[in-house]
């Protein structure tokens, strides 16, 4: 079995968030926004890989956000996507990110089992109760107004696939949403469970996620507030015997010089933003999530434009490592990045920022 480095370690986590998805992190009309396509999905994570880069983390998402680029419109599914990665990389983690309603937790307790086998110990999961409505009834499923719903069908969800993974022997289960007779779920993954993400932004996700999640995740838009929102999170945890990690997501340019990031922030975010696309996708989490705390959701749309409302990361190496070691320090346990074209401004990451991290002592 390999280490999972979502589990060993307490340095600064670093991961990519998206590139499974068509244009990334950004709603963005430019022709240079990133393909999703597979190759340039594997070319990214061996450069990750060897990089020493902790984990990969898709979205999963079923239809597009419309606009002229239809955002999100082109995305590869995650679980064949992770099972992939991890026959085809050596160290790095990579998640699967599941909706609960759209998959029957027996098949998704196997399927983590199997792509966990596959990496050797580097499987993850990032469990989704639901929120976007249009999706659903584009599957035909019914987004539950209410978050005791959601969630409560969430918990039994995972519920049934932890006995999955614990159980040696047969099994029936009778749950208000599920039943099974002699069911059984061998093999379970390597370590018995495997890591679990969740980003949820309401009390009751909250209470789901403190409950079930070794990672949450949340949005980074002011850190004064992200202070005390992770100290109130880790309380919320500990206060049931469990330890959580609290991650969040950022977008980043990083050039030889803060004009030329400011430039191609410009570029891609204001003079070619897919405004369309990103006004459904505001819309959509206001209607719906609370992901993103809905007082600051308007201040907020240009950080949608540029990176889907992750933490900017525009400037010089210098800058760029500047703003990770604040998001260190504010009580963050690690980040996802974003690039418009990944595999072409990941090295340039790479090579500048990664050391300065280093040498600051947070990797
Ligand atoms: C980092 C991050 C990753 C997420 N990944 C997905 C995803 O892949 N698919 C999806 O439908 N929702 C995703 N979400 C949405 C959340 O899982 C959650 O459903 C949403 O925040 C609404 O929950 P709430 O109303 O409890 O806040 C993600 C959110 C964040 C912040």
């Amino acid at each position: 079995m390999t280490a999972n480095p979502m589990l060993s370690g307490d340095h600064f986590r670093l991961g990519t968030f998206s590139s499974n998805c068509s244009s990334g992190m950004t709603p963005t009309k430019i022709a240079e926004r990133w393909d999703n396509s597979w190759d340039n999905n594997l070319a990214l994570a061996k450069m990750l890989d060897a990089a020493g880069i902790d984990f990969m983390l898709p979205i999963a998402r079923w239809i597009g956000y419309g606009g002229e680029t239809d955002f999100h419109g082109n995305v590869l599914e995650t679980m064949t996507w992770a099972a992939g990665l991890l026959a085809s990389t050596k160290n790095i983690a990579v998640f699967a990110t599941i909706h609960t309603a759209a998959n029957h937790p027996a098949v998704v307790a196997k399927q983590i089992a199997t792509i966990d086998q596959i990496g050797h110990g580097r499987a993850g999961l990032n469990i989704v109760a639901g929120w976007n409505k249009p999706e659903y009834e584009a599957l035909g499923l019914t987004l539950p107004d209410d978050h005791e719903t959601r969630y409560g069908y969430a918990q039994e969800w995972f519920d049934l696939v932890r006995k999955l993974w614990a159980s040696k022997e047969h099994f029936d289960w009778n749950g208000k949403y599920f039943k099974a007779k002699k069911i059984k779920g061998d093999p379970a993954p390597l370590r018995g469970s495997v890591p679990v993400l969740n980003a949820a932004g309401s009390p009751q996700g909250r209470e789901f996620a403190t409950d079930n999640a070794d990672f949450l995740f949340t949005p980074a838009i002011d850190l004064a507030r992200s202070v005390t929102e992770i100290a109130d999170l880790k309380a919320q945890a500990r206060a049931k015997g469990r330890k959580v990690g609290v991650l969040t997501f950022s977008h980043v340019i990083c050039r030889p010089t803060r004009a030329e990031a400011e430039d191609f922030a410009d570029l891609t975010a204001v003079k070619n933003a897919d405004t369309d696309a990103i006004d459904n996708l505001v819309n959509l989490q206001f209607a719906h999530a609370h992901s993103f705390p809905h007082d600051l959701l308007a201040q907020i749309k240009h950080l949608f434009a540029l990176g889907h409302g992750g933490f900017p990361l525009i400037g010089t190496p210098d800058d760029v490592a500047e703003g990770i070691l604040k998001l260190h320090a504010t009580g963050f346990a690690g980040t996802t990045l974003s690039f418009v074209d990944y595999v072409k401004e990941f090295p340039y990451f790479r090579d500048t920022v990664l050391p300065k991290l280093k040498e600051a002592g947070i990797r």
